[in-house]
């Protein structure tokens, strides 16, 4: 039987993690400011920021090896923000692998269980069984030098999994990896969590990876959450300029909302969803995929420009536009006919549909 740490209340670890408004300041610098945010059990979340945001000092809080200077962390309902790492029986990835090199495949994921003194037979199929798991079965006894680096992670995200943890925390786990293998990995991961049904908070700088694991994406910017959501709801309706612009590609139209319509630099009618308030400035987005251009005399509503950059990149054709009031837009075309183009110097009219458009008005 597996010893767990004793936790005040309820002894029933499904894996829910609650942050409560959590502060940590190094310095003068806030590094986390004010996060707040509910993780179902067997949710996969992915802390999404460019560098500095937070996310580690994020995940570092919830693995214990943190102390935030105000606010809570909760596992299932029990206050756990002062709890030491060992007594939270999470189980952390971090990038660099930190496995043990003089010993074995086998002997690196027996570690948490041998710290726990686990019975040796129990030690040997517990073992087995996640090697197995993450297909690492036939190289137990290979030291890490002698694995590539996708192999070596793997035996790290086993020794996280052996001692069943209800949560994994991964901090940027496949940074060290190339783009293929990072690829292959993260459906790997993806499958793993299907199969344990483990809570796993994973971070990251990359949006593709947390677009394409992820339940939710937590977009993290300065220390502060921005927007949680859905990935789809995270791409098509960014909460705000920051994550509209960290989340893909997008134009930016500055635009002004007069009786519910909006304007272009010039003027011109944006095609938006009527807009329900006020009068004042505002942001239209438009990611490249939506923008189309079409010759002059075809198109009604829209942006009035002409073609400055074009540049083929096998699936796909980049326009540049530049509008008559000088805003440079982009227009991703998928190649998927052969009908061509339009070409660098041909006037065009950029328009979109209007619930391709979000409108920001911070
Ligand atoms: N031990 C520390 N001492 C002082 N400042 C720190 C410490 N750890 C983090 N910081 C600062 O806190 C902020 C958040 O850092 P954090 O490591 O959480 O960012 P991150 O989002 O994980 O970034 P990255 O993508 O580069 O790993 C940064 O400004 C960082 O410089
Ligand atoms: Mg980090």
């Amino acid at each position: 039987m597996l010893m767990r740490a004793k936790l005040s209340g309820t002894d029933v670890r499904t894996g829910g993690i609650a942050l409560h408004k959590l502060q940590k300041r190094y310095g003068s610098a806030m590094a986390v400011d004010d996060v707040s945010l509910s993780i179902s059990p067997g949710e996969f979340i992915s802390l999404l920021g460019p560098s500095g945001s937070g996310k580690t000092t994020t995940l570092m809080m919830i693995a214990g090896f943190e102390l935030p200077d105000s606010g809570q962390v909760l596992l299932d309902g029990n206050d756990i923000t002062h709890l030491p790492p060992h007594r939270r029986e999470l189980g952390v990835i971090f990038q660099n692998y930190a496995l043990f090199p003089h010993m074995t495949v086998a002997e690196n994921v027996a570690y948490p269980l041998r710290m726990r003194r686990m019975a040796k037979p129990e030690v040997e199929t517990r073992v087995r069984r996640v090697l197995d798991q993450v297909h690492l079965g036939a190289l137990a006894s290979r030291r890490p030098h002698q694995m590539s680096g996708g192999q070596q992670q793997r035996v790290a995200i086993a020794r996280a999994l052996v001692f069943d943890p209800p949560v994994l925390l991964l901090d940027e786990p496949l940074g060290a990896l190339d783009k293929k293998l990072r690829e292959h990995l993260r459906g790997e991961i993806k499958t793993l969590h299907k199969e344990v049904g483990k809570t796993m908070i994973y971070v990251t700088h990359d949006q593709d990876e947390a677009l394409a694991m992820s339940d939710r994406v937590a977009v993290m910017h300065e220390g502060r959450i921005r927007q949680v959501s859905a990935p789809e709801d995270i791409y098509r309706r960014p909460a705000d300029l920051f994550v509209a612009g960290f989340v893909g590609e997008v134009n930016f139209i500055p635009a002004k909302l007069l009786s519910g319509i909006a304007y272009g630099p010039a003027g011109e009618k944006l095609p938006a969803a009527p807009w329900p308030d006020a009068d004042r400035d505002a942001t239209v987005c438009v990611r490249p995929e939506h923008l189309r251009l079409h010759a002059k005399a075809s198109a009604a509503e829209g942006v009035q420009g002409h073609i400055v950059g074009r540049t083929f990149i096998g699936d796909a054709t980049i326009l540049e536009f530049r509008a008559d009031s000088g805003l440079q837009l982009t227009s991703k075309v998928l190649n998927i006919s052969v009908e061509t183009t339009p070409q660098i110097g041909a006037a065009c009219v950029a328009s979109w549909a209007a619930t391709d458009a979000t409108i920001l008005t911070e």
